[in-house]
């Protein structure tokens, strides 16, 4: 029977819900196979508050991507976001035995376990330990010490934790649909897999993926990952804004963001002015362009303010020669990259996914870095998704369960 390749992702945002699947094609590439979106309607700036409704979401999506790709997805990586999540650079250490011998997969693991072994709070788990790079008998800066000869090794590591019960709702909601979960990733580091160039993980680049309720955060030098963060505001908080400043419904207050919104009034200002229907007398009241704009700025400078101040906890905003890489629905914001730049003093360009072939319009549009980046960030970490073709019984029930983080099958009844 052939065997295919498949990797599955889920990516649970704010606004949307995206299934992916994709295969590696002979090319060694990754080729999308299907994909399926449906509204988010269980969600809250990246948490889940309805098990219900996320459910459902979820269903709906991976149903869609199911019936366009004639298969069953029975596994998946999901994303992770919300301001529950935390990340620090940690160090361990181990002795290579029998007086030093050359550097095995065994030993980096040792190395490893022991950054992990950071005190964790007992409500909180640890989601990623990302090896960032390896000191071999006090030589910094190795990536890949396997096969070179040594006493000592220390790998620095960085460490993302969630809180428990975050978590485990997120959990819940996708295996109540029936689909088992391969890995979580968190959302900043697969829209980073999706829009970050390896140059600009080098040079020191700094991936922020606007989303509709979070704004994911992570900071890149010398090809590693040093700082990540979830901060609960997005686009939606700017459509509140709009919403009660005009007094018209959520719904129009969208519209008129995303079809006239700028986030520059000066640029607008000598536009005619657009008819906003209100709340309180049923018509149209005229609302002048700039000041649709004023309230757009006024929301994306505080959001980009916080992005800055995460740029600088990070403690490298001298080093980032790459600039800034934003993404999320939010970067189709007219007039943001300006902004963005201006508020942060960093040189910004716009991400939309890569990395990913036969990405149809569809999918080719910032929002969907996370859901890209989660099936190339299962290929990069050999997650194999679990999938049936449909009537016809299994093809390919591969490795992927034992890919799951210890934490996660302690999960799992
Ligand atoms: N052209 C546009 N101009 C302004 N805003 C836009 C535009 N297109 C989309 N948006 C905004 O992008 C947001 C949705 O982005 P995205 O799909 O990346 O969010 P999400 O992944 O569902 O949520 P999150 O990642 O925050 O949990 C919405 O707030 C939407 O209003
Ligand atoms: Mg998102």
């Amino acid at each position: 029977m052939a065997r295919e390749r498949l990797v599955a992702g889920i990516d649970i945002g704010t606004t949307k819900t995206c299934a992916i699947l994709a295969e590696q094609g002979r090319s060694g590439r990754l080729q999308l196979i299907a994909a399926g979106v449906a509204p988010s309607r269980g969600m809250k700036k990246g948490l889940v508050v309805s098990l219900e409704e996320t459910s459902a979401s979820v269903q709906a999506a991976v149903e869609q991507c199911e019936r366009i790709a004639g298969k069953r997805i029975t596994s998946a990586v999901v994303s992770v976001a919300g301001n529950h999540i935390e990340s620090q650079n940690t160090r361990g250490v181990t002795t290579l035995p029998n007086h030093g011998h050359d550097v095995t997969n065994a030993d980096l693991q040792r190395a490893l376990d022991s950054a992990r072994a950071v005190s964790v709070p007992p409500n909180r788990e640890i989601i990623h330990v990302v090896p960032r790079s390896y000191v071999l008998d006090g030589l910094e800066g190795i990536k890949n010490p396997i096969g070179m000869a040594g006493q000592r090794l220390e790998a620095e590591a960085h460490i993302i934790t969630g809180a428990v019960g975050s978590l485990h709702n997120l959990i819940k909601a996708v295996r109540q649909t029936g689909l088992e979960i391969d890995d979580l990733v968190l959302q900043p580091l697969a829209s980073a897999e999706a829009v970050l160039t390896q140059e600009e993980r080098e040079l020191g680049g700094v991936l922020v993926d606007i989303g509709g309720g979070t704004t994911d955060v992570a900071v890149f030098l010398d090809g590693s990952v040093w700082h990540t963060s979830v901060l609960p505001v997005g686009g939606m908080s700017v459509s509140n804004d709009i919403a009660i400043c005009l007094r018209t419904p959520l719904a129009h207050a969208e519209e008129l963001k995303v079809t006239y919104g700028h986030t520059d009034p000066a640029v607008v200002v000598d536009l005619p002015p657009l008819d906003v229907p209100t709340f309180e007398r049923g018509h149209a009241q005229p609302v002048s362009r700039d000041y649709l704009a004023q309230i757009i700025q006024a929301r994306m400078e505080e959001i980009l303010g916080m992005v800055g101040n995460e740029i600088r906890r990070s403690g490298y905003s001298g080093l980032l020669g790459a600039g800034v890489v934003l993404t999320g629905g939010v970067s189709e914001q007219a007039g943001i990259r300006e902004l963005s730049e201006s508020v942060l003093d960093l040189p910004v360009r716009l991400g939309e996914p890569q990395g990913l072939d036969r990405l149809d319009d569809r999918l080719s549009g910032p929002a969907f870095s996370t859901a890209v980046g989660l099936a190339l960030w299962a290929e990069h970490n050999g997650t194999t998704a679990r999938a049936t073709t449909n009537g016809n019984g299994s093809f390919h029930v591969p490795a992927a369960a034992g890919k799951a983080g210890r934490w996660l099958r302690s999960f799992l009844p």
